[in-house]
């Protein structure tokens, strides 16, 4: 039996009900809030033409769940595969595909939609119940691209967060770790997984010491005024001697206690070495937060680590072919953690975010180890 319909347990078709609807209606929300006109979007690199995503999102519904994965199965969309397969239209052809009507890819989105619905009051079998969770994670996954691409652009926020940090008392703690044998990686009696995880395996990890909180502001502020104003991370300022930071379309007053966001990998390592310190490996960072949460302070991002994301023994591509295997070139570090963008159910220890060191779009920070 292949491993992807191995995952178990799967949640019941009423959760899955409910994730699909709530995922989707929430995709829906965030394009029908554009304001006319801001479906237009420069082209570059970390962006997307928000239709054109909108539209691959309903395809790549339409094509795992109701296709199995197969072009020679009909599509409700005319030309969809052509159009919407980010695997195979590239980045900066998405721009020029002829202007997509709102209209119909709210009526294909619907069609898609109501086809689940009818699969779902059926019995289930375990491959349907995989496309169906690999279908929801990849509209929250799109979801939270949405969310960096809108604080990008300036725009206004998109959706509410899931989550707020509320703890802003930073302070310069290191947690002791002793050397600990661990597993890295799930199995198939974990629910749901991406092919990136397999398999679990033992490990050793070497006593480290670790911050009990996520650089904050005021450290960065330091770090990067003594490197000269040109060095400022562009959603910061000065006025009247008053830091501040956006937040989509606001400045707010920067809370020197908050974790410090929208850092690269390359800027994390510097401020790291530059203190004589360096990042987590993924393993220490799983290590910290598996522990009590009372112990350390989450930051709410997605914090870098010193990993770069490689697959682990025995992986093999699930379905989806084009999730990990194309992008374990060695340009991309794991994170962990998570954002306030991200669904509950995406914050699982066990998931692997993984972007390129010159990313700072993302809602990320770090933490460091000492050395
Ligand atoms: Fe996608």
């Amino acid at each position: 039996m292949s491993d992807h319909c191995q995952y178990s347990p799967h949640p019941t078709a009423q959760q899955l009900r409910e994730w699909i609807n709530s995922a989707n209606a929430l995709t829906r929300k965030i394009i029908e809030g554009l304001a006319p006109g801001k479906e237009l979007v420069p082209q570059q690199a970390t962006l997307n033409p928000p239709y054109w995503e909108f539209a691959h999102i309903t395809w790549f519904h339409e094509f795992w769940i109701h296709r199995k994965g197969r072009q020679e199965y009909p599509s409700l969309y005319r030309d969809s595969d052509a159009l919407f397969n980010s695997s195979t239209v590239a980045h900066a052809d998405r721009w020029s595909i002829p202007p997509l009507s709102i209209e119909s890819l709210l009526r294909y989105n619907n069609e898609v939609c109501n086809k689940t619905s009818e699969l779902l009051s059926k019995p289930l079998s375990d491959e349907d119940a995989y496309f169906i969770q690999l279908v929801i994670h990849h509209y929250d996954m799109h979801n939270e691209a949405f969310a960096i691409m809108w604080q990008s652009l300036e725009y206004p926020m998109p959706f509410e967060p899931y989550s707020v940090s509320t703890k802003t008392v930073f302070n310069k703690k290191f947690i002791e770790f002793s050397k600990t044998d661990m597993t890295l990686g799930s199995s198939t009696q974990q629910g749901f997984i991406f092919d990136n995880e397999k398999w679990q395996h033992p490990l050793t990890v070497e006593p480290f010491a670790i911050s009990s909180s996520a650089v904050s502001n005021e450290q960065y502020r330091e770090f990067v005024l003594a490197k000269g104003s040109q060095a400022l991370p562009k959603h910061w300022k000065q006025e009247g001697g008053v830091w501040y930071e956006r937040f989509y379309d606001q400045w707010r007053v920067m809370d020197d206690q908050q974790a410090v966001r929208h850092i690269h990998y390359e800027d994390a390592v510097e401020y790291a070495t530059q203190q004589h310190l360096r990042l987590p490996t993924e393993a220490e960072l799983i290590l910290l937060m598996a522990t009590n949460p009372n112990d350390w302070q989450a930051s709410d991002l997605w914090e870098w680590t010193s990993s770069p994301f490689l697959p682990f023994a025995g992986f093999t591509p699930d379905p989806y072919l084009d999730y990990s295997q194309p992008w374990f070139d060695g340009t991309y570090q794991v994170l962990k953690g998570w954002s306030p963008f991200t669904v509950e159910r995406m914050r699982r220890l066990g998931f692997r975010n993984f972007y390129q060191t010159k990313r700072n779009d993302i809602f990320s920070g770090f933490r460091v180890c000492r050395l």
